[in-house]
């Protein structure tokens, strides 16, 4: 069976700054909350390993391009690091800053790849969280300034942006789960900085419109497809709609409908944690809808309803519990359940129900740990189950887009290995292996061969 995808399809991957160039001293970048926090407890990051060094990116870009190239990617996602560009709260530029990204952008092109750039990848300059971060309404206004910096010095040659990369992981990561900076467990806290994130992504929106620049601007995010363990018991199947509501459709419908659901906003006025809205924060939303759309898929979620009463602070978990669902394939990728028809499942409800909006495989991905074992003894890495895992759901993919499914294309996470915040270089992700231990020598592995076929024949 062949497996055909278009012409014009991206084949690529996805890094972001702030886990790929590595943070220098004296190249005039400002502090991050990744930065800070790791000085803080760097004993939570695994193995001690924090965000100063990562894949060294800044100084090797052309060693990484030229690898890019050979196996085969069209399209590169990256960050642009809002500290990198802005010394402070004022939009002081740092001009090292812009060089080193005009010379990426200089770079991916003359190899023929496209950049498509990020405006936020996790990564808060700590000028604006000591203001509060996304709690504070202003900072939204101090992004769409730097979007529109942005727009003005890359914007002749960037043709596809994207404001931000899992909003929600920024509201639920920092806000509940204590996984991020600044780890408060705080329901209320996280639905506001959920809020102004969503504002802050339409103003980019509306700063890229006026800058008059060529091209699209979208979001990217993480899409968990909810499936409930009892379909035929309502409680199950309320639980479900809760869990799709705050982490699927809480971003999805404002940023391509312009409006939030109804049902998210009554849950939330319930708990009395709803942000009060203003008017033209609601028609700034309302007006600058994306153009497209990135979706991060890795897993699916599954739950039920609650077996005993929740206890604890007011989380998501109040409504549903999640189980492991011992269906007829049980695989997993750093936890993480593989289950590659969810993918299918995206592509027709954004098919049916969002008006066809054209949009792409943003992430995908198999982290592994400890992967150094299945080196050869030609010192490559023989990953043959992350080309299954690519392939898989590629089928998945295809068959969608047969189905009439406006997907334009698929970006592994991530070319080569890179630094995972909390996880730093625990899962390994890449097609092209960094030897971290070693100085970070780079080499492609078995996967990364088998991409540059794949893109070359346009399928499989
Ligand atoms: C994605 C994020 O959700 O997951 C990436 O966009 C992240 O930034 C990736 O690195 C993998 O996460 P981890 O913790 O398994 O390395």
């Amino acid at each position: 069976m062949k497996y055909q995808f278009n012409d014009n399809f991206l084949w690529g991957a996805a890094s972001s700054g702030p886990q790929s160039e590595g943070t220098f001293p004296g190249d005039g970048k400002a502090e991050t909350e990744w930065d800070y926090w790791f000085k803080q407890v760097p004993e939570q990051f695994f193995d001690g390993v924090g965000p100063s060094v990562t894949s060294d990116f800044y100084h090797k870009y052309k060693e990484y391009v030229k690898l890019m190239k050979e196996i085969g990617m069209n399209s590169y996602r990256t960050s642009i690091q809002w500290s990198r560009i802005f010394k402070d709260r004022e939009g002081t530029v740092n001009e090292e800053g812009v060089t080193f990204y005009q010379a990426v952008i200089d770079e991916l092109l003359s190899q023929g790849i496209e950049p498509v750039l990020c405006l936020h990848h996790f990564d808060m300059p700590m000028y604006w969280m000591e203001k509060g971060g996304f709690e504070n309404r202003e900072t939204a206004e101090g992004f769409a300034a730097f979007a529109a910096k942005c727009f003005e010095l890359f914007g002749g040659k960037v043709k596809r942006w994207i404001t931000f990369n899992e909003p929600i992981v920024i509201a639920e990561g920092g806000y509940i789960y204590k996984r991020h900076y600044p780890a408060v467990c705080d329901a209320k806290k996280a639905a506001l900085v959920g809020y102004h994130i969503q504002l802050a992504s339409s103003m980019a929106v509306r700063e890229f419109r006026k800058s008059g620049r060529e091209g699209s601007i979208g979001i990217v995010l993480n899409l968990t497809p909810t499936y409930c363990k009892e379909p035929d018991n309502e409680e199950d199947r309320r639980s479900a709609e809760i869990a799709d509501l705050l982490f699927n459709k809480s971003f999805l419908e404002p940023s391509i409908r312009g409006e939030y659901p109804e049902k998210l906003v009554e849950l939330l006025k319930e708990e009395g944690i709803c942000p009060e809205a203003a008017e033209e924060d609601l028609e700034i939303i309302g007006s600058n809808t994306v153009d497209f759309l990135g979706v991060n898929y890795y897993h699916p979620r599954r739950v039920t309803r609650r077996s005993t009463p929740y206890e604890g602070p007011l989380m998501p978990e109040k409504y549903f519990e999640e189980y492991t669902f011992e269906g007829q394939k049980m695989n997993f990728s750093r936890g993480w359940e593989i289950y590659e028809p969810a993918i299918y499942e995206i592509a027709v409800n954004l098919r049916d129900h969002y008006g066809n909006i054209p949009w792409y495989i943003s992430e995908n991905g198999m982290g592994v740990q400890d992967e150094e074992q299945f080196l050869d003894q030609d010192g490559i890495v023989e990953d043959d189950y992350r080309i299954e895992f690519i392939r898989d759901h590629l089928i998945w993919l295809n068959k969608a887009i047969g189905e009439g499914c406006n997907c334009f294309g698929y970006h592994l996470w991530a070319p080569f290995d890179c630094w995972s915040w909390r996880n730093a270089y625990k899962n390994r992700y890449g097609m092209i292996r960094v030897d971290i231990k070693n100085g970070g020598a780079l080499s492609i592995k078995k996967s990364g061969r088998w991409f540059k076929q794949v893109t070359e024949n346009y399928g499989f």
